[in-house]
């Protein structure tokens, strides 16, 4: 896949921003604070409806502004495709809409599949050294972006889920209505065994993908990385079944603390280097080389399960990776259109790109200039 056109306004600090970017490497470059990653952010927030370090759309909305929109058209397999996301203040709410090819989409999710990206930053050590929940965000936005049934159950899921605790909470002040916690619990067994069913299938296929990846750019065939699905659901073959026997048999528990405490918002990811947790085992490196693993086996998933390679985004990783580690990442790079950010240019000396742009803070907001066209255009 090819991103043709970048089109923004009021996005972060960027009032106005058209640009078309290179085929194949970009680096945006500038001081801290300048609007690098707001850019990578910008085409991140379009290929997956979200943004990647806020879970606050607003967030994302130029200060004092009331209106927002990022914009892209890219070239697929299948020809042009143009996607819009806008935020607009309404009563001090943010509304969130998607347009495809001009035209609004009834849900969010329906935009999913026009762009695709794999985003690589420092943060994301925290996939390995962080709680659950950043490993349960780091899967469901891997497989949303492949599978918008998946986005619409997780959503059914996470809904009901809240309805079901308030009820359970509620229980000490009125009864608890056993039709209505039923149809909420058969829902929520229903959307939470295809959540499950499709982490599963999605954790075996990436450790399948990753573990030699990790073998590569580490060099060591004595280090093994696994990854796997950890939850309350792991060894069952019928989750569905599973939960529903759970959600039933632990209402008096869940009723005393408030809570659900069964299904697959309780899910985890175990990673495991030569057997052991890599949480308490493996050094930062080891860390590195496995987080870096993950990224580049999620282009190739991409790949296979969408027919088109993803937009691979580096946001200022070059400067934490050691040599070896540099050359592997610039190695999978190969033909993937790749724009990379950095505050200094040795850093990505190596990378060969194609068109180089400064990025600047200015009074009116962030601008960018391209300042040099590499020896690839
Ligand atoms: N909602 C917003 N409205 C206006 N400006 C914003 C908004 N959110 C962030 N900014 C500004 O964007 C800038 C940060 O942008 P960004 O994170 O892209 O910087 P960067 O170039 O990646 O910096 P670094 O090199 O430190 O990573 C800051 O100047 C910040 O004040
Ligand atoms: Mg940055």
């Amino acid at each position: 896949m090819i991103l043709t056109d970048v089109k923004l306004f009021n996005f972060r600090n960027y009032k106005k921003l058209e640009f078309k970017p290179s085929n194949k490497i970009t680096v945006f470059y500038g001081k801290n604070g300048s609007g690098k990653t707001n850019l990578l952010e910008a085409v991140h927030f379009c290929c997956l409806g979200r943004s990647q370090r806020t879970h606050q759309d607003r967030d994302m909305m130029m200060k004092n502004q009331s209106y927002t929109s990022a914009q892209l058209k890219t070239m697929r397999i299948d020809g042009r495709h143009d996607i819009e996301l806008k935020l607009k203040n309404i009563g001090g709410k943010t509304v969130k809409t998607a347009h495809v090819f001009g035209k609004k989409c009834e849900r969010i999710s329906d935009m999913i599949g026009h762009a695709s990206c794999v985003l690589f930053a420092p943060e994301d050590m925290i996939i390995i050294k962080g709680g659950p929940q950043e490993r349960r965000r780091f899967m469901d936005m891997q497989i949303s972006q492949m599978r918008c049934r998946y986005l619409n159950e997780l959503s059914a899921y996470n809904k009901v889920l809240k309805y079901r605790n308030i009820m359970l909470k509620d229980s000490y002040i009125k009864r608890i209505d056993e039709k209505q916690m039923e149809a909420w619990e058969e829902i929520l067994t229903d959307a939470g065994a295809s959540v499950v069913n499709q982490r599963k299938w999605f954790l075996e296929y990436l450790n399948e993908v990753a573990a030699p990846i990790y073998k590569n750019i580490s060099g060591k065939n004595s280090e093994n990385f696994t990854l796997e699905y950890s939850g309350q659901l792991k060894d069952c073959d019928d989750p569905h079944c599973i939960m529903q026997k759970h959600l039933k048999e632990n209402r008096e528990i869940d009723i005393r603390r408030g809570s659900t405490t069964f299904g697959p918002h309780k899910d985890d990811i175990d990673f495991k280097l030569n057997g052991f947790s890599m949480k308490e085992y493996a050094s930062q490196g080891q860390i590195r080389t496995a987080v870096l693993s993950l990224k580049l086996a999620m282009i190739d998933i991409i790949w296979k399960e969408m027919g088109d390679k993803p937009i691979l985004l580096l946001d200022d990783v070059f400067s934490e990776l050691d040599p070896r580690r540099r050359e592997a990442l610039l190695e999978y790079v190969g033909d993937v259109q790749t724009f990379i950010t950095c505050t200094d240019l040795s850093d990505v000396a190596n990378a060969k790109a194609d068109s180089y742009i400064r990025v600047e803070n200015t009074a009116d907001g962030a601008v960018i200039n391209i300042e040099k066209i590499g020896e690839n255009q």
